[in-house]
Order: structure tokens, then sequence, then C-alpha cells
């Protein structure tokens, strides 16, 4: 009687089309505009993006529709899930992992995201006009490792990241998601026809589309599949709170499979927009994070128009990072206001202000000047990149292989049925979705970790 109660009283997603834009803007982040890009062209191309899709729809799919089930079906947050689920249990530890790894991630996170905050206004102020790709690197290390400047857009991107999730899920979340994600794809549309139009823009769609496979290496696998965890918001609870704010009509199914899509999509136009352009202009196509701060600004400043798509690319940049945030710090203020009963606002301001400490920290660690730069800590890097490491080759995928576990294992087939199939929706794949969980998706993330972790 009285969990009826709560169900009741607990914020949902208001529409379908809000759980997609919601759940989408999530999984639509810096993964894939920032890095998406670059470690495609770090792995040659068009070779890496055909492991990428196996990685998704072996892996990936199968992951997020039991994120979603497993939030759906306890109608909780992270941690509370698994406690419904399996009372008694250690499972609930997972879900504490997630909330570790929410800190972790929107850390190093909201620091990436400022800098794209501050690059919208030097591609406004027109920084870049005229520089000589020497001085445009120059600008990028003068201010990634500038003491205040990065703190302060980390703080200002933790406030807004904080103001849309205190005002909760239908009012705050998917309100925002609703309006940003429209924008982010016209954006990105503009920028791929501004990109494929420029002459010699062909080399680049043939380094995107023409598979070399002899780049494909055991590490390249790792990386994709790394990867698209990272993307699709899996392994740290996201879609488990995100789910547990879907209505039992919803076919979860076919949710799972147009965020899943619209995510791979995106990755893929955002590679249109960058490689054509890139090429067009006879860059190497910067291998690493610089390809985004560093390589672009360069295009952008030798393209006709490039002043005002460079603004556009950046902005671009900040809604996808935006939309993500979000997402990672409600896994936290769920957890804080239904299990330490907190109010939304407590919660929101516990959960930001101790990870915009942490951000300020990543910050601080690449600030040449400060004295924490010169702290190594994991395989001997700073606390941003260590932060990097913990979350990609630690938490995401042990939190990701729990959970196939416990949606393989614990739950089983039968439960699992019930959830999926409610209200008349039929999951017409349910024996390979059951091989992925109990079997592929195990197996695959225990490989990728230990490699991870440097045991194999
Ligand atoms: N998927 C987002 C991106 O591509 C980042 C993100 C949001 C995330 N929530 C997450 C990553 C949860 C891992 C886990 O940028």
């Amino acid at each position: 009687m009285i969990d009826n109660n709560n169900l009741q009283q607990r914020d949902n997603f208001g529409s379908r089309l809000g759980i997609i834009a919601a759940a989408a803007g999530s999984a639509i982040g810096l993964g894939n505009i920032w890095k998406f890009p670059y470690i495609t062209g770090v792995y040659g191309g068009a070779a890496f993006i055909l492991v990428y899709l196996i990685c998704i729809a072996l892996i990936g799919f199968p992951l997020m529709l039991s994120e979603f089930l497993v939030g759906r079906k306890a109608q909780k947050n992270a941690v509370g899930a698994f406690k419904r689920l399996a009372p008694g249990t250690p499972w609930f530890m997972t879900g504490w992992m997630g909330v570790v790894a929410a800190f972790v991630i929107l850390s190093f996170y909201s620091v990436v995201a400022g800098w794209c905050l501050e690059y919208i206004v030097k591609a406004v102020t027109g920084v870049f006009t005229g520089s000589t790709p020497e001085q445009i690197n120059a600008i990028y290390e003068g201010f990634t490792t500038a003491a205040v400047k990065p703190i302060v857009w980390t703080i200002i991107f933790m406030g807004i990241t904080c103001w849309i999730v205190m005002a909760g899920i239908k009012d705050g979340i998917e309100k925002y998601a609703k309006f940003l994600m429209p924008l982010l794809l016209v954006i990105i549309i503009i920028l791929d026809i501004r990109a494929v139009t420029l002459p010699g823009a062909g080399s680049g769609l043939a380094f995107l589309f023409k598979p070399d496979w002899s780049k494909i290496n055991g590490e390249a696998v790792l990386a994709a599949l790394g990867h698209a965890f990272f993307s699709l918001s899996l392994g740290m609870g996201t879609m488990i709170t995100y789910g547990s704010y879907i209505g039992k009509k919803e076919n979860l199914g076919e949710t799972a499979i147009q965020v899943t899509i619209a995510d791979t999509l995106i990755a893929l136009l955002a590679g249109i927009a960058i490689f054509p352009a890139v090429f067009a202009f006879g860059i190497e196509p910067g291998a690493g994070p610089r390809l985004v701060f560093v390589t672009l600004p360069n295009v952008f400043q030798q393209m006709p128009g490039g002043y005002f798509f460079g603004i556009l690319f950046f902005v671009l940049l900040t809604v996808a990072a935006l939309t993500s945030s979000i997402s990672i710090l409600e896994v936290v203020v769920a957890y804080f206001s239904e299990e330490l009963k907190w109010s939304r606002k407590k919660a929101t301001f516990a959960a930001g202000g101790a990870i915009t400490v942490m951000g300020i920290l990543c910050a601080l660690s690449y600030a040449s000047s400060s004295a924490f730069s010169k702290v190594k800590l994991i395989q001997g890097t700073v606390f941003m990149d260590s932060m990097m490491w913990l979350s990609d080759n630690l938490l995401l995928p042990i939190g990701g292989l729990l959970v196939c576990v416990f949606v393989g294992w614990v739950l089983g087939r039968k439960k699992v049925e019930e959830e999926v199939n409610s209200e008349g929706n039929h999951l017409g794949y349910m024996p390979f979705f059951m091989v992925a969980v109990k079997f592929i998706a195990p197996i695959a993330i225990a490989i990728v970790f230990l490699k991870g972790v440097g045991i194999i």
C-alpha cells in the first residue's frame, strides 16, 4: 500500500518524446562529438567504425535495455533498485559503485564542458581569426593549463547543470532535453552540409567510410567496446535511474533501440562534420583530444563562413555536454533524495557542490602553476586523467558486467519478460537478448576489464 503511494508520487517523464529526448540527451554528449571522431582517427577510420557498430549491437544495446528494465521494474534510483529487486543481498553495492562513478565522471566531464564554454567565447570574439596553427595550439595549451579560467568555467557549467536538475524530471530534465536535442540535431546537420560541400571533402568521407582492416587489432576492439559503454551512458546506473521514470505503457525494447540508433547516428554525423572539413584543408586529422580544440579552430579560420560555423560547433558541443551532465548528476540526486530522504534541493546542492569541488581538483591538476599538477596518481597520470582512467577501465566495465549478470542470471528470463512485455508490448528477440546478457556481454566486458587493468 505504502509502496503504491510512493509510486504515484514519483516524478515521471511526461511523454514518449520526452523520454527519448532525455535518454538520447544523456547518451549523446562529448563522447560522440569530442571523443568518437578522435578515436576513429587513431584507429584508422571506417574499419574501427564497423567494429564499434558490432559492439553497440551485441553489448551496448542489450545492456541499455537491461538498465532500463531494472530501473522501471524497481521504480527506484540506482541503489534502491537493487535493494528492491534483490533484498538482503549485496547487489545494492552495484548501485553504490554507480554513484561513485557519477562523481568521478562528472568531475572531468564538467571541466571539458567548461573548455567548450570558453571556446564559444573565443569563437565569438574571433580569437582564432588570422592565427597560425602554432598560435592556435598555444592558445589551447595556455588556456587548459591556466589556473583560474578553467575553474571558473567548470563552476559555471556545474551551476547550469544543478539548476536544471533541481527543477525535477518533467519540469527540468525533460523540458530542457526536448528543447536542446532538436537544436543539437539542427546544428549538426548545418555543419554536415557545410563540411561535405567543401572542395576536397571526398577524402575525408573516404577516410570515414572505406575500411582499412590492417588497423584493427586487439587494442582497437577494446577501445571500441570501452567507448560503446561511455557513449551510451552505460555501467553506472544512468539508464537505471532514467528507466525508473519511464511509464509502464512504454515499450522498453523500442525505446532502447531508438536511443542506441540516435546516439550512433549523431556520432557518425559528428565524424561527417569533422573529417571532410579537416581533409579539405589538407590538415592531418589530429589524433587525440586536440582534434576539436586545435585542429577544428584551424579549419574554421580557413573555411568560408568559418566564423559562424565555429561558433555553432562549440555551441553544439556545450549543448551535447549539458544534456549528458544532467543525467550523470541525476544518478546522485535520485540516490540522495530517495535513500537518504533529502529534499531535491538539498540533494542537488550537496551532490553538485561535492562534484564541483572534484571538478576544481581536475582543473587544478592541469594547471601548470599549481603544485597539484605535479601529483601523479594512477599510472603516473595527474588527477583528471586518473579520473578518466578509473571510469573507463574500472568503474564502467565492472558496473556494466554486474548489471548484465544481474539481469541474465539473478532476475532471469521470466521476470525480464514480465517487465519488457508489460501492457501488451512484445519483445520479439528475447532469446537473443538473454544470450547477450548471460554470455556475450559479460565475457566481452570481462576481457576488456582484464586488459584495461593490465592483467592480460
Ligand atoms: N554518454 C555521454 C557522452 O557520450 C556521457 C555520459 C553521460 C556517461 N552519462 C554517462 C558516460 C554515464 C558514462 C556513464 O558523452
